[in-house]
């Protein structure tokens, strides 16, 4: 009786011991598996989500610089323009444009439209009179080549406002090829801006003022050619607060 109670009782305390041993093994794998998935909580945010709990989409990083500013050579611009009356005129194109895709203004526009507010100014926007200009940016690119291959003075739809009336023209466009637009020329070279301060300004994707200050006194010679400002077409169309800014600068330092 005494042998059967031994027996089993060391029956029960090894059963108990196996038991415990098997448990203790049991938890192991669950807590030191490193490629367990996260928590459903903890699942970083799928790309199509917002990426935070604002609800907005990053925007995409701010540019390292402000829009630049290109002087030009010429830097006599006397600051004083009273009340005189100031003058914008620019050429320039929507459609497709480039880095910027399809635009329904242009960017050079958006820059023009700028300075007018800014200074009061009257607007001009050149016009081509049969407007031959692709809408498609690559057909746009050789239409334009070729046009500054042939020295060509495509012509603008209507005329100018009466220039005795001002003091200051500001006159705007698009690099194309590394120059004004051709049909700039035909402007340059058909208007008398004796004695007029002429303030160039560009839109451009990495050529500047392109020599468009220089370009101008020599269309212009009976001119006083003043400090030019040169946009980045693709800040234009999307940092406006930032490109007002930098206008504004600009425009005060030629003493508006
Ligand atoms: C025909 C053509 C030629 C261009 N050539 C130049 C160039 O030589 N240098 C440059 O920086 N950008 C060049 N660009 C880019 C434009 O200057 C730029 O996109 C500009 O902001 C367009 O202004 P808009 O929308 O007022 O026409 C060219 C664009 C076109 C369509």
């Amino acid at each position: 009786m005494m042998k059967m109670n031994f027996k089993k009782l060391f029956c029960l305390v090894l059963t108990l011991g196996l038991l415990l041993s098997m448990a203790a093994c049991g938890s192991t794998p669950q807590d030191t598996t490193e490629d367990a998935s996260l928590p459903v909580s903890e699942e970083p945010a799928k790309p199509s989500e917002p990426a935070s709990d604002t609800g907005t989409i990053p925007s995409e990083p701010e540019p390292a610089g402000k829009p630049e500013v290109q002087p030009s050579e010429n830097t006599s611009a006397e600051t004083e323009t009273g009340s005189t009356r100031t003058l914008v005129i620019y050429f320039s194109r929507t459609g497709e444009q480039y880095t910027v895709g399809v635009i329904d203004k242009g960017n050079t526009a958006i820059v023009a439209e700028m300075i007018a507010e800014e200074t009061g100014a009257d607007l001009f926007e050149v016009l081509p009179v049969d407007d031959h200009y692709p809408m498609t940016y690559n057909e746009l690119t050789d239409v334009a080549k070729q046009e500054q291959n042939d020295k060509a003075r495509p012509a603008y739809a209507g005329e100018l406002p009466d220039l005795s009336g001002y003091d200051t023209v500001f006159i705007g466009a698009p690099v194309w090829w590394g120059d004004w637009p051709m049909i700039m020329y035909t402007v340059f070279e058909n208007s008398d801006f004796s004695g007029k301060k002429l303030v160039p300004f560009s839109t451009h994707e990495g050529s500047g003022l392109s020599g468009f200050d220089k370009k101008l006194a020599s269309a212009c010679p009976d001119a006083e050619v003043l400090k030019g400002l040169a946009v980045r077409g693709n800040d234009a169309q999307n940092r406006q607060d930032s490109v007002r800014e930098t206008v504004q600068d600009w425009l005060s330092g030629l003493g508006y």
